[in-house]
């Protein structure tokens, strides 16, 4: 048997890690700067996950879904205390595109609409549906046309597709939802709070301005935080920065801090009226305790070790460093991020030495990656990062650069 790469990979075989450095089986070592595609937000080997996992060992780790558990008790408790009063309401899946789905079935059983209203350059999952929405699954010639899908542009201001202005709360690229007639108004707004895809970062206002068109309309506010959430951006979740609330929040990666873990959460009106048509949703992983212990211990981790304030204090470092290396490099077009989701953008001339560039950070010991779509080097890495590490990327970069 042959692993099946349904992913291009690195050809580096990991063998162990620690805080944010990770080793492979040659004894070399790497710092990790895209937290194992946005999820060891807490690094490797943290000793608090080490412990809950070696605990809930000796306890149960799946009970089938008809079950409550200390563990999922605790863990809603925990939610609590970093969520709105008016979200109270959460399952526990186990993947982000897992959640979207649940998301989306929800907001379509709740206002009995099809459509969507999605952002070009948007990501929300792998599985059909979710990935039908997104950008990477648009034109794809072997899914099924989610002739539902309303793509707004994505909130990119410096590449706006318009070429619009915004100011005053206004979004040019958000018009044409106040053109929609009746019958086409969607069943939600999915709304990342910043585009992992790219790390497109849209301005402030953009967010509450989208809640205001999902209340005009009907529709349900989806606040996709798979990437967002947890701390990413310097806030417990991307909406915050916003000062709005959303009628379904979805989290993923981060909240199981490498294992795998994801929720929807959400309020009770809009529970009762999917419910009321949906009858009921059951999956085999869902709320089980070791998920519970897992995100409980994540969560407690993140606050009790001040890792929200810290995701924005080495984001900023980060940023600025970077706008540094733009000064001396003007073959980076753009530099942006907010708290530990970060990127920087080459010109469209280096664009095609992206991937090249890529490839060498990583034989200099720095795992990222390089989208292509958008021609950014997407840097996201675990919240326990140092700033020694975060000098010395920097170093590395500019010396690929210079290369
Ligand atoms: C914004 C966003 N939503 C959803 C997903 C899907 O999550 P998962 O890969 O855990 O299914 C991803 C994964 O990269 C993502 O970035």
């Amino acid at each position: 048997m042959k692993l099946w790469n349904t992913n291009p990979v690195h050809g580096i075989r990991l063998a162990g890690g620690n805080g944010s450095t990770l080793y492979d089986d040659q004894g070399r070592s790497y710092t990790d700067m895209f937290s194992g595609t946005w999820c060891n937000v807490l690094g490797y080997g943290h000793p608090r996950l080490r412990r809950a996992v070696e605990e809930q060992a000796h306890g149960l780790f799946q009970t089938g879904a008809a079950f409550d558990t200390q563990q999922i008790e605790n863990c809603l408790g925990e939610l609590d205390s970093i969520l709105p009063p008016e979200l109270d309401l959460a399952v526990f899946l186990s993947s982000g595109s897992e959640a979207v789905e649940l998301a989306l079935k929800m907001a379509h059983a709740a206002t009995g609409r099809t459509g969507v209203v999605v952002a070009e350059k948007g990501y929300y999952g792998g599985t059909v549906y979710a990935l039908s929405l997104s950008e990477a699954g648009r034109n794809a010639s072997y899914l099924p046309k989610p002739g539902n899908a309303l793509r707004v542009a994505a909130p990119h201001c410096a590449r706006c597709a318009l070429f619009a202005e915004c100011g005053d709360g206004e979004f040019p690229c958000l018009n044409v939802l106040e053109e929609l007639p009746p019958e086409k108004w969607p069943a939600a707004i999915l709304y990342e709070p910043l585009l992992g895809g790219g790390i497109l970062v849209p301005p402030l206002g953009y967010g509450a301005r989208l809640k205001e068109y999902a209340r005009s309309l009907g529709a349900l506010f989806i606040s996709e935080e798979v990437t967002t959430g947890m701390g990413r951006t310097g806030k417990w979740f991307g909406f915050q920065h916003e000062n709005i609330v959303p009628d379904i929040l979805v989290v993923g990666k981060a909240i199981g801090g490498g294992l795998p873990v994801s929720a929807v959460v959400t309020k009770k009106e809009v529970e009762e009226r999917a419910l009321s048509v949906m009858g009921r949703h059951v999956q085999s992983h869902q709320n089980t305790p070791f998920s519970g212990r897992i995100a409980a211990e994540v969560i407690g981790a993140i606050r009790d070790e001040g890792l929200v304030e810290r995701s924005a204090e080495m984001g900023e470092l980060l940023l600025s460093g970077l706008r540094r290396v733009q000064e001396r490099f003007p073959c980076i077009r753009e530099v942006r991020g907010r708290g530990l989701m970060v990127g920087a953008e080459l010109t469209p001339e280096a664009a095609p030495r992206g991937a090249g560039m890529s490839k060498r950070l990583v034989e200099k010991g720095f795992l990222q990656d390089f989208h292509q779509l958008t021609s950014t080097f997407r840097l996201y890495p675990p919240f326990v990062i140092t700033g020694d590490e975060i000098g010395d990327f920097l170093k590395a970069f500019e010396s690929v650069l210079a290369e």
